[in-house]
Formats: structure tokens, sequence, C-alpha cells
């Protein structure tokens, strides 16, 4: 997991899957990222299903991100109306097809949290669920129960009673919920959560309990005991640049720099990222900003694609562009670089950092004059690869 955060908020499927584990009753559930696997995931729950949005951000249902579908055709339509949507600036990339619950009669809440003021757990349960808590809690305080858990002694079936008991959870219901309650609490402490959150948890008709959705927050200090939750981090959303790199094909990792980089050949790469390490010493510690191999068709819109990444980090300075021609000679290189500059440039991107390129290989020389006769005036040449990258930091540690 990457440095410096110190909460894991899942989606509402994950927090699905660890409450099934620890024995919360839940529906089935399957996530799908394609408007067609609704279908099949809708047969196999008996040919009905609820569409969800995953995205972590609360009023999903209000904003429309969560659809009853009656038929297979219906889910596969509403999936195609929420994958791509956005909600609340977060745009959906994955749904749920949920089991449809049986009519729901009543809509409970019920959470456990870390409570830093307080320096200790506490649960909270409200029989006004399904509706925003943060509401419930403003406007009808005497509605949510608060109850404080102690860290030694956890919550047994006697203290889950106690919670149900100052929530006033219908005697109907409330040794089902005691019971729940101490499933949650065993997700809570075995998964080291920060937040466990069941809201609605619904009666619905036949007089079962259930968790339809689910919020859970984890403590990413617990990592080292907790070595399966690495496979619940959103990599994408920590780092959207990795992200739109990926999906337009690119080779490309992030890191913490301000030297933007781009080369064909990972060897060529590797060995400049060194070369520019090294140079940055001289220029206040600048460093690289990512690694980025184009590999060896390097097209004019393969350098748009890449330089677009680069020119979108909001850490790099100056950019390095380093390429050895080989099968592609470097004058298609020259070409490429200026042609991507023009079309970012149509594109509406803002191109105003300096690039240094350095050609070498095969075409070099047409290559270099391509550049000279193109004359753009954020682009400078150096050839030689040490000069360049001294260039390049020069330029990332001048801005
Ligand atoms: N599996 C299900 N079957 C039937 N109804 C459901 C199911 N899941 C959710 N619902 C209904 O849809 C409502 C909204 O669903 P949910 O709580 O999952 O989303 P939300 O509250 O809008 O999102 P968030 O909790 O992120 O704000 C629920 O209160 C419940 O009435
Ligand atoms: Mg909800």
């Amino acid at each position: 997991m990457e440095k410096g955060r110190t909460r894991v908020d899942l989606f509402e499927y994950q927090a699905r899957d660890l409450f099934a584990k620890h024995g919360v009753p839940v529906l089935a559930g399957e996530v799908i990222d394609t408007p067609e696997a609704a279908r099949e995931a809708t047969e196999r729950l008996g040919g009905r299903s609820v569409v969800k949005a995953q995205v972590k951000v609360g009023g999903r249902g209000k904003a429309g991100g969560v659809k009853l579908a009656a038929t297979p055709d219906e889910a596969v339509a509403r999936a195609t109306d929420i994958l791509g949507m956005d909600i609340k600036g977060h745009t959906v990339h994955k749904v749920m097809i949920a089991e449809t619950a049986p009519e729901i009669a009543e809509e409970y809440y019920v959470s456990y949290l870390l409570d830093r003021t307080n320096r200790t757990f506490l649960a909270m349960a409200s029989v006004a669920g399904g509706m925003d808590i943060e509401e419930v809690a403003a406007t009808t305080p005497e509605k949510l129960a608060k109850v404080p858990v102690d860290a030694n002694e956890g919550v047994s079936i006697e203290k889950a009673r106690e919670i149900v008991a100052q929530a006033k959870f219908p005697a109907e219901v409330a040794e089902q919920v005691a019971e729940i309650l101490v499933t949650l609490w065993k997700t809570f402490v075995n998964e080291d959560a920060l937040l466990v959150e069941v809201n609605p948890l619904a009666k619905v008709q036949d007089g079962r309990v259930l968790a339809l959705d689910g919020k859970v927050s984890l403590d990413e200090n617990a990592e080292f005991r907790q070595p399966d939750h690495e496979d619940l981090v959103d990599h994408a959303a920590a780092n959207p640049l990795e992200a739109a790199a990926k999906a337009k094909g690119l080779n490309y990792v992030k890191l913490e720099g301000e030297v933007g980089i781009i080369g064909n050949g990972a060897g060529l790469v590797m060995s400049t990222l060194d070369v520019v390490a090294y140079a940055g010493e001289n220029h206040g510690g600048v460093k690289p900003a990512n690694f980025l191999d184009i590999g060896g068709g390097a097209s004019a819109e393969v350098m748009a694609n890449g330089l677009e990444i680069i020119l979108g980090d909001p850490d790099v300075k100056s950019v390095f562009v380093n390429v050895f021609g080989g099968i592609t000679a470097c004058d298609e290189v020259a070409k490429g670089i200026v042609q991507a500059l023009q079309l970012l440039k149509d594109k509406g991107e803002d191109v105003s950092k300096p690039l240094v390129v350095r050609l070498d290989g095969n075409n070099a020389e047409l290559g270099r004059k391509i550049l000279s006769d193109a004359n753009h005036p954020l682009v400078q040449r150096v050839d030689t690869m040490d000069g360049a990258a001294d260039k390049a930091a020069e330029l990332a540690a001048a801005k």
C-alpha cells in the first residue's frame, strides 16, 4: 500500500464480502464492469436483481445509482445507464448486481467506529435507518443511540442487547439485531477497521434482518497483520495518472520527482532515471517524476499519449525525451514530438513545460534537423544523454 494514507475506504461489494466472512447476514452479489455481464449475473440470481453503482460516496440511490431490474435484459439496460455515470464527481467503473431483498418492512442503522476524541470505540444504532444518518443525528438525535464499547471487553451478546435496548429496536427483531451486532463487531476487530456501518439494516417481509448496504474503512497501520487487505486497495483511484496511462496502453510508473521522463526501451528508460537522479544532485536534488517506456514503434500518437500523461502530472517541471533510434528511426520520432505538441495544443492542453530532447541512433542527424527546423519555443535539443539530463534537471530546479 502507498505511504501517507492511514485509512482505506472500501467499496460496498468489498464491505459485503467482509460482512459475509464474519457472519453478518447479506444477500448474494457480484461485481461487474460491463453492461453485458449484468445479464448472466442476474440470471444466476433467478432473473431479477438490484443494480448498484460502486462509488465511495454516499447518496447513490438519490443520484440514480441504485435501480431494480425485473429481468436480465433490464439489468443490462440499468447497468448501461449506471456504468460511466458521474456521482458527485466519482465516475462509476463497477456495479454490483445484488440479490433483490424481499419486500422491505423497516430500515435500521448500526455502526461501530473509533471515537478519537473520547479515546474509545463507539456503537451507534437507530431504528430510523435507510436515510442519511447525519441528518438523523442533527434533527432527531434522540433516535440515534450512542454506546461506548470497551476495547478489552468488546461486544458480547449481553453488550449487544444493551445497544439494542438503548436504540429501542422492536421486540420481534431485538435478538436478531443483537446477534448481528456481535458479528459486526467481529468484522470491526478482526479486520482492523476504523468504521463498519450498515445502512440500511433491513427487516424484510419474511422476518429476516439483512445488511443491504455497508461501509467499511480499514486501518492501514494494521497492514502488517492484514496482508489480504492489499487486494482491497483501489490503486486506480490512488494514482489517477497510472490509471490513465494504463488505459492508453502505456508502460508508466509514477515516481516522486520533478523531471518527466519518456524513452524508448525499458533499459534505456532505466538508465535515464539513474542519469537524471545523478544530474539532479547538482540542481537542488530534483529527481525523475516517472518511468515511461513508449517502446520501439514510437508513433506521433504514442508520443502524444505519453506527453499528455507526463504534462498532466502537476509535479512535473520539465520533461526529458530520451530516444535511441532503432526500428523506428529518429526522424520519425522527431516528427512525432512536433506533431504531439501540436496535437496537445489543438486539444487545448496546457503545453507550457520545457522539453529537453536527446536523439541518437538510426537517422539521428535527420531527426535533430527536424527539431531544429520546427524551432518549437519549448523544445531544446541536447545531443548527449548526460548533457540532456543535466539540462532537464536544471530547468526543473529553476521552476
Ligand atoms: N438488495 C436490495 N434489494 C432491495 N432493495 C435494496 C437492495 N439494496 C438496496 N435497496 C434499497 O435501496 C436503498 C438505497 O440503497 P443503498 O443504501 O445501498 O444506497 P444509498 O443509501 O443510496 O447509498 P449510500 O449508502 O452510499 O448513500 C436502500 O435503502 C433499500 O431501500
Ligand atoms: Mg445506504
